[in-house]
């Protein structure tokens, strides 16, 4: 079998799934992709994708003759030489990953005459590899080979990332399988890290905590700025200048949010948990994000006295840009704790929805949701909120109050603009230092 023309199932048409699709297409594979929703398979087959992803549109429209949809599992693997799973794997009450989706795609595959590879995607617990051998074993599946292939995509760049990765994670129990899964990716250019089973799943939950160490770390900095007279912003610029440090990851903000950090925090310091390992870096990582959420209500109470049937703007509601999703966004967590406060909140995004924000009047411009507010807090760095004429919007307010929760902007432009403005850990750059 060449890396060329395979067949390749990919099980579950969420922002993995089909992303994972769509690149597998680009680079000329035959890709069928499988879910349980069948309005969602629907809407694919009348080309419109269920998420907002740059890119994404396009490569599935381009690649639409090496691209089915369907429901039906039997149909899926016809003649498939991989069955890529990316499912869902939500945190269960216990702060585990629930894998029942994961189960269901293992246990529906079908008795097979045929050397076929199962491929996760999915984000698992270390030892899942392991389990999944197991079962298939026991269904007398030992043909049927294992790859662990973690992504490492984010949301806003799913698809430069996908074809211009820093690098491909392979762990297989046999070479035979992660040959076959390197192949798959020729026409990328990347390292290719090769691992057990085990490692391939570690490599993928240390990258993210690694990543989400930065951000908390940065956020303390930022805290200790306040309290000191720095200005965060310089500081990540002249530390992130050591090419052993590096720059990226390094922004102080309001914490980190997503489908991903959140979940993959709680899961690792489970994972280590329940291995009977306390993992005090993550831990100490999870309860700064949490507080880091919260600084900006101090920060406003400090600027408005009380909240209590004061006007706040929150503006941005997805986790960050370039996306609309909204799990576990910190603007959430801030309008929960300004209505507890007795706050009047108004929101607007450019893609995402306020669904859900019981009590949030969400509207569709900057301009009407700043009018007559008394403080407007930036939540999410949405770059057309760079080029406002913020001038013109301070006067419109009741109070030109402005907490920047992502340092988006100029301090000093904003006070020349009648602002009384905050941000993250920037004492020196707003006079205090
Ligand atoms: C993240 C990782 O970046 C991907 O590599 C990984 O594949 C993905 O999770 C996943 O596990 O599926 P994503 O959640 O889409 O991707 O978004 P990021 O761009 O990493 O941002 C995550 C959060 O961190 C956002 O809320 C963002 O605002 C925040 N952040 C990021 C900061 O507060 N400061 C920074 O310097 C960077």
């Amino acid at each position: 079998m060449s890396g060329e023309h395979t067949r390749i199932a990919v099980f579950g048409a969420g922002y993995v799934g089909l992303v994972t699709g769509a690149c597998f297409a680009e680079l000329g594979h035959s890709v069928s992709v499988r879910d349980i929703i069948p309005e969602r398979i629907e809407r694919l087959r009348r080309g419109k994708v269920p998420i907002y992803e740059p890119g994404l549109d396009d490569l599935l429209a381009r690649n639409a003759e090496r691209l089915v949809y369907t429901t039906d599992v039997a149909e899926a693997i016809d003649g498939a030489h991989f069955v890529f799973v990316a499912v869902g794997t939500p945190p269960t009450y216990s702060g585990d990953a629930d894998l029942s989706a994961v189960w269901t795609v293992i246990d529906e595959l079908p008795e097979l005459d045929r050397r076929l590879t199962v491929v996760m995607k999915s984000t698992v617990p270390v030892g899942t590899g392991a389990k999944v051998r197991h079962r298939l074993d026991a269904r007398g599946l030992r043909h049927v080979g294992y790859v662990s292939n973690p992504e490492f995509t984010a949301e806003g760049t799913a698809v430069s990332d996908f074809m211009e990765p820093d690098r491909i994670v392979i762990g297989s129990f046999e070479d035979v399988d992660g040959d076959a899964v390197a192949a798959l990716h020729s026409g990328i250019d990347a390292p290719i890290v090769r691992a057990d089973v085990a490692s391939a799943e570690m490599i993928k939950l240390a990258a993210n905590a690694a990543l989400m160490t930065r951000i908390s770390f940065i956020n303390e900095i930022a805290n200790v700025c306040e309290a000191t007279g720095a200005d965060v912003v310089k500081v990540a610029e002249g530390v992130g200048h050591d090419r052993r440090i590096g720059k990226s990851f390094l922004r102080a903000g309001i914490g980190f949010g997503g489908s991903c950090f959140p979940k993959d925090s709680l899961a690792l310091k489970q994972l280590a948990a329940n291995s009977g390992y306390h993992f005090q870096v993550l831990n100490a990582v999870i309860e700064v994000n949490d507080l880091q959420k919260r600084r900006v209500i101090g920060k406003l109470v400090e600027l408005l006295d009380t909240l209590r049937d004061k006007r706040v703007a929150l503006l941005g509601l997805a986790f960050k840009p370039g996306t609309d999703d909204t799990r576990e966004a910190p603007a959430f967590v801030l309008a929960g704790r300004l209505l507890a406060e007795g706050a009047e909140v108004v929101a607007w995004d450019p893609v995402a929805s306020a669904d859900g924000l019981t009590g949030v009047t969400q509207v569709p411009s900057v301009a009407e949701a700043v009018r007559d507010a008394d403080a407007v807090v930036l939540v999410t760095e949405w770059p057309e909120l760079a080029e406002l004429d913020w001038r013109a919007l301070a006067q419109t307010m009741r109070t030109a109050v402005l907490v920047d929760g992502r340092n988006m902007l100029d301090p000093e432009e904003m006070r020349a603009a009648g602002f009384r403005y905050d941000a993250i850990g920037r004492a020196a750059a707003n006079g205090q230092g």
